[in-house]
């Protein structure tokens, strides 16, 4: 592996860009002012005042590689030229009239999901976020199977809404509890911790063959639908093996219910070779949701159904800032990137470049229980011991740390908080991957230094 070298550097920041505050100062209204459970990275979380391309700086003039966008977010790379120039052209003509009024930004990038949208989902609906998307998303299977019970999946998440909270899989992310009724959660396709201690493909897929038992023993036997990630992100990037969806799909529809795809994180060319992260699998979803990558940081949700689904929606509904000019042009500009660019293809070679560097970090650093995902979505998953595979979250925290001071931002994920998400805009070209492996090779080592 290469050794350059390419840790924090200090550069000028621009006079455009440097904040009002000092560093300290943003933190400490930060902690003062804003929500505690709003969680930042770091024990002492950097502000951000500028990006371009695959990198961004902090208030003190530090530059990172930037390999986590935002959560899958910024996938065309920090102030994209041809995305910020579709957003300034449109503030500058129309900025809002709500759903109330059609507007040309707003039914071309219906147009334009109506083709790239899976399978024969073509009617969309836009919000604000991916919360919203799902909420839509769950309503809308209400409406059109007249049921109310939903399937999810463990170790999911679905959003911030009590509804979508109540969907979401994982404990930490359900705060208060949850008061949604009728939303079974089976065991998830985590094959790294099989739910039933079985081997693919000898477990013949057993998880996904157990949803028709939970929906014959704990729902009314009529369901609304089932909602799942492609690839679980928030879960740590966990990915079902191939025949996975096709199975659980198959039985859902048996039972009266739509599959709700959620394409939040693995849309729009993320997980290499095709625009959706569900292509990988032979299924159609009924219903698509979308947000992060799809404005590279505008605002936007959309959730995109068959005709006959979204013919089930009937009264009045409306989102005052879904389907604003703005964030529809953002979004436009964002998948003409993607389409021209080829961006998937890109994903998908510079997603194996980074897989095999990964690889070969496992085979010098025995913390390394597991690598998985798909594309440019990479987890490694930490250990204790490979052998009991006890979580090591002390590691991951400690690590995400050392990254950080090598100059590399990626994400953490998973239930037990000893996942790494490594996400880079779909762009990325090799010696920014080879970059970021020996980063991420400096991290571990430092991290084992630290803590073993
Ligand atoms: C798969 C998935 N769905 C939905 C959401 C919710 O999106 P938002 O935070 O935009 O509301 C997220 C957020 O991380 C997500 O990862």
């Amino acid at each position: 592996m290469s050794s350059r070298r390419e840790s924090v550097s200090q550069e000028e920041t621009p006079p455009a860009c440097r904040p009002r505050m000092t560093t300290e100062a943003i933190r400490e209204a930060h902690r003062d002012f804003v929500l505690p459970a709003v969680q930042t990275f770091y024990d002492e979380p950097m502000p951000i005042v500028r990006g371009q391309g695959q990198h961004v700086w902090d208030s003190d003039g530090n530059r990172y590689l930037d390999f986590f966008g935002g959560i899958l977010t910024v996938g065309l790379g920090h102030c994209h030229p041809e995305v910020n120039q579709a957003i300034r052209e449109q503030v500058d003509t129309l900025q809002h009239v709500t759903t109330m009024f059609p507007n040309q930004p707003m039914v071309e990038l219906a147009e334009r999901l109506a083709r790239l949208a899976p399978g024969d989902c073509r009617k969309s609906f836009f919000t604000n976020s991916g919360t919203e998307a799902n909420e839509m998303a769950l309503l809308i299977a209400e409406l059109h199977t007249g049921n109310s019970e939903v399937i999810a999946l463990r170790h999911g998440y679905s959003g911030r809404s009590r509804l979508t909270m109540g969907a979401t899989g994982q404990a930490p992310w359900r705060l208060g509890g949850s008061t949604a009724a009728g939303i079974r959660h089976v065991a998830n396709a985590y094959c790294y911790r099989c739910p039933f201690g079985l081997e693919y493909p000898s477990c013949d897929l057993r998880c996904a063959r157990d949803i028709e038992d939970v929906i014959q023993t704990t729902t009314s036997g009529r369901i609304a639908g089932f909602i799942a990630e492609p690839i679980q992100g928030v879960g740590g990037f966990i990915t079902p093996p191939p025949g996975y969806f096709e199975v659980a799909v198959e039985i859902v529809r048996r039972y009266g219910g739509v599959f709700i795809c959620d394409e939040v994180q693995t849309g729009w060319g993320r997980t290499g070779t095709t625009l959706n992260g569900i292509d990988h699998w032979d299924v159609e979803p009924d219903i698509v949701t979308y947000a992060k990558g799809l404005g590279n940081g505008a605002p936007v949700g959309a959730t995109v159904a068959t005709d006959e689904v979204a013919g089930a929606v009937r009264g009045n509904t409306l989102s005052t800032f879904g389907g604003n000019p703005v964030s529809m042009a953002a979004a436009g500009a964002v998948l003409e990137v993607v389409e021209r660019d080829n961006l998937a293809d890109n994903a998908a070679r510079m997603g194996a470049q980074l897989r095999a560097g990964l690889e070969e970090l496992a085979d010098a650093h025995p913390v390394i229980g597991d690598i998985r995902g798909k594309g440019l979505m990479q987890a490694l998953e930490f250990v204790e011991d490979r052998g009991t595979k006890a979580p090591d979250a002390a590691f991951t925290t400690c690590f995400l740390q050392k990254a950080r001071d090598e100059g590399l931002l990626i994400g953490k994920g998973g239930l037990y908080g000893n996942c790494v998400r490594i996400s880079p805009p779909l762009n990325i070209g090799r010696s920014d991957i080879e970059g970021a492996l020996v980063l991420l090779d400096r991290a571990l080592t430092a991290t084992e230094a630290a803590l073993r």
